[in-house]
């Protein structure tokens, strides 16, 4: 089938990104500009509308006001996801050479934009939960024990950058996280991707958001936690630790010199929305109604584990012996589309539509996965990655990307250097990035991920050639 046709097409329940799930939940702003001829509304940057980096025009209007509206200094929309603004923010916090200070569950867009910034990332280890496999949010004494094992000297390091939260909606206390990392002199840019709505102040056990935590640079998906459309994001700015114009020639650097207009007004309208009052009841509900279904399906026995976010719903397959991929597989020509399968879960993504009949709907698609994978144990304990709790790669990351290269088995790529992420998308949180050493011990845990992760991991491995002159070390390293 056609790309034009598969977009018509029906394709079951809506439990995955964008948020809006398939326009129920856009805007009705949006929905009457969408109304219009096709294609009418799409213009260049006209001097009445401008684009994120001009200062006149309805786009520099609607940042100043959004902006204001949160209480942050500046906005800029973004047209290239979440991915593009947090690219350019880290990029206008740091200079070629040095070191920033990341989790070890930051996006593969962050370590992108190391490697094209050649920056060096100092990545921290999180708490683990064994149970599933999965990051859980740090807090202040991690973070201390994180500071005090830094590879580094402080001053190599530029800035810091948080998760927050994460893709299955785990989330903490930012606060005295900030506060400590602005203690080191570092500005702190979170990646809210998943937060939008925790800006809202609607709802009392939403997380505090990024923003109001003290962070000076937050970036928003509002396709994955708002009513924009795919691509759309928005970065704000705040206080005096980093210079709003280094922030707008990184975005310009980076930025499509065409922004799509019709994306642009959809991060208007999903910022909009939040700005009235019945866009806020309507979230409002959605968080009551999504906290209504998780605690009757757990009564009707669905193992849904606790977090912080209730429009993600993560039930633990692992509980009864399944793997999420195979619940996924399983579901997913039988209509129900789950956005995140992981080893040990699956995570539905409630978006921002109402959900009619999900109840019954997730009950049905839960003992028929039963049936048919009957008698299983739980699963065993997930082991966390051989790594320190503070490391940089061996190589510069940047280097070891550009270096000539060769494949090879999994088997025999113990002591080579590794050019290139690997990393299963969906959550995009990389295993191994380009330049970290492969020991024995990474290699086996590597081997037993795939085990886990099936064909989202590789059999065969980039590795720079062992020809290859060793590159100079990073930042202050060696
Ligand atoms: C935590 C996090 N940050 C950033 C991104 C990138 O967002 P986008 O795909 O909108 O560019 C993702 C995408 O999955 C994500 O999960």
């Amino acid at each position: 089938m056609g790309l034009l046709s598969s977009l018509q097409q029906d394709v079951g329940r809506c439990l995955f990104l964008p948020a809006h799930g398939r326009g129920a939940a856009l805007p009705n702003s949006f929905r009457r500009l969408l109304q219009r001829r096709a294609g009418y509304w799409d213009l260049p940057e006209l001097p009445h509308i401008g684009g994120p980096l001009e200062s006149e025009g309805a786009v520099a209007e609607a940042q100043q006001q959004a902006a204001e509206h949160v209480g942050a200094q500046r906005a800029w929309f973004g047209v290239n996801g979440a991915t593009g603004l947090l690219q350019a923010a880290l990029l206008a916090i740091t200079r070629p050479g040095q070191a920033v200070l990341m989790p070890r569950n930051a996006h593969r867009s962050l370590l992108q934009a190391c490697l094209l910034g050649e920056l060096t990332p100092v990545l921290f280890d999180l708490p683990f939960l064994n149970d599933r496999g999965q990051a859980a949010p740090l807090d202040a004494e991690w973070l201390i024990n994180v500071l005090g094992a830094l590879p580094l000297p402080t001053k190599a390091i530029a800035a810091a950058v948080l998760v927050h939260p994460t893709y299955q909606g785990y989330a903490g206390d930012l606060k005295p996280l900030i506060h400590l990392l602005h203690n080191e002199g570092w500005p702190v840019l979170v990646d809210e991707a998943h937060g939008s709505h925790f800006l809202t102040d609607v709802d009392p056990l939403l997380p505090r958001s990024a923003l109001h935590s003290g962070a000076d640079l937050v970036v928003h998906s509002l396709q994955k936690s708002a009513a924009g459309l795919a691509q759309t994001a928005v970065l704000w700015q705040q206080g005096d630790r980093v210079d709003p114009t280094r922030v707008e020639r990184s975005i310009g650097w980076l930025q499509t010199t065409s922004p799509s207009a019709l994306l642009l007004a959809s991060c208007v309208s999903a910022l909009n929305e939040w700005q009235q009052p019945q866009g806020l009841r309507r979230l409002k509900c959605r968080l009551d109604d999504a906290r209504h279904l998780t605690k009757r399906l757990r009564r009707s026995g669905l193992p849904l584990l606790s977090n912080q976010d209730p429009l993600r719903l993560v039930l633990h397959t692992g509980a009864i012996g399944i793997s999420g991929l195979d619940a996924d597989a399983w579901w997913m020509p039988r209509g129900l589309i789950a956005e995140l399968p992981e080893p040990a879960t699956v995570t539905f993504c409630l978006g921002l539509a109402k959900h009619r009949g999900l109840e019954q709907r997730l009950r049905k698609a839960w003992t028929s996965l039963r049936s048919a994978h009957p008698d299983r144990g739980a699963q065993a304990a997930f082991e966390p990655a051989p790594l320190p709790l503070v490391g940089i790669p061996d190589r510069s990351l940047a280097m070891a990307w550009r270096a000539e290269c060769e494949t090879v088995p999994l088997d025999a790529a113990e002591g080579r250097i590794a050019a290139e992420l690997v990393c299963p998308y969906p959550p995009g949180i990389p295993l191994l990035v380009p330049g970290e050493r492969l020991d024995r011990q990474r290699l086996e845990w590597l081997r037993r991920q795939r085990i886990l992760w099936g064909d989202q991991l590789p059999e065969r491995i980039r590795v720079v050639r062992a020809s290859e002159p060793a590159h100079e070390p990073v930042a202050g390293h060696g």
